[in-house]
């Protein structure tokens, strides 16, 4: 009788598989306030059975105050330098799903060091989509403007081509979250897992 395979069972094979080619690697989620970041990274590691880090709490837990009062007192320089510092760190912490701020990604340091620790996955997003989501909130210091749409079309398109370069992209959009999330394995399955990973893992240093 020919062996069968069930769906879930393949599913699990798929997520080991991807657990054992990342090693010591992280999984980072980049892209733009609103994307979704944290609440697809947390179902995402759950789906890998590994842990989630939200580099914002992080930041306001090292900080002991809000990421609007980090602003506030200390100016947008001195955040950016405590969001290199606690990424930094949380990539030595071992393996994590990790969902960074939006503007993390920006800082050179920063991406050098998630391209050699991490994969990479840009949650790309619309601004209609990004406005829907941030309207109510007014947690983020950098759309009290007066036009936020005009700051979130500006910020998409300086930080569009640097987004770019995480090893994946994923269109965040109005679905429910496993769909997105089921996306994203599909897309680490590819990149680590399948035929034509070699050039990835060569880079990232997995033997398969
Ligand atoms: C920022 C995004 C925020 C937070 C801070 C700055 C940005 O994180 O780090 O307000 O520069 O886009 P989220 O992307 O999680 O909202």
């Amino acid at each position: 009788m020919p062996e069968t395979t069930s769906p879930a069972s393949t599913s699990a094979t798929q997520e080991a598989r991807i657990t054992a080619a990342l090693g010591a690697r992280s999984i980072v989620l980049v892209g733009m306030m609103g994307a979704g970041k944290s609440t697809i990274g947390r179902r995402l590691s759950s789906r890998l059975g590994m842990p989630f880090l939200d580099a914002d709490a992080e930041i306001e837990a090292a900080a002991g105050m809000s990421i609007p009062d980090i602003f506030e007192s200390r100016g947008e320089p001195d955040f950016r330098d405590g969001e290199a510092r606690v990424i930094a760190r949380l990539l030595d912490s071992g393996p994590a799903v990790l969902a960074t701020g939006g503007g993390a990604f920006m800082r050179k340091e920063t991406r050098d060091r998630i391209r050699d620790k991490a994969v990479s996955i840009w949650l790309k997003v619309d601004a209609d989509v990004i406005m829907r989501r941030v309207k109510r909130r007014s947690d983020r210091p950098l759309l009290q403007t007066a036009d936020p749409e005009a700051t979130v079309g500006r910020l998409i398109s300086e930080r569009e081509p640097v987004y770019r370069q995480a090893d994946l992209t994923i269109l965040s959009r109005d679905v429910p979250h496993e769909k997105i999330v089921e996306e994203c394995i599909e897309a680490l399955h590819g990149l680590l897992c399948r035929d034509g990973a070699k050039e990835t893992n060569d880079r990232i240093g997995v033997t398969p």
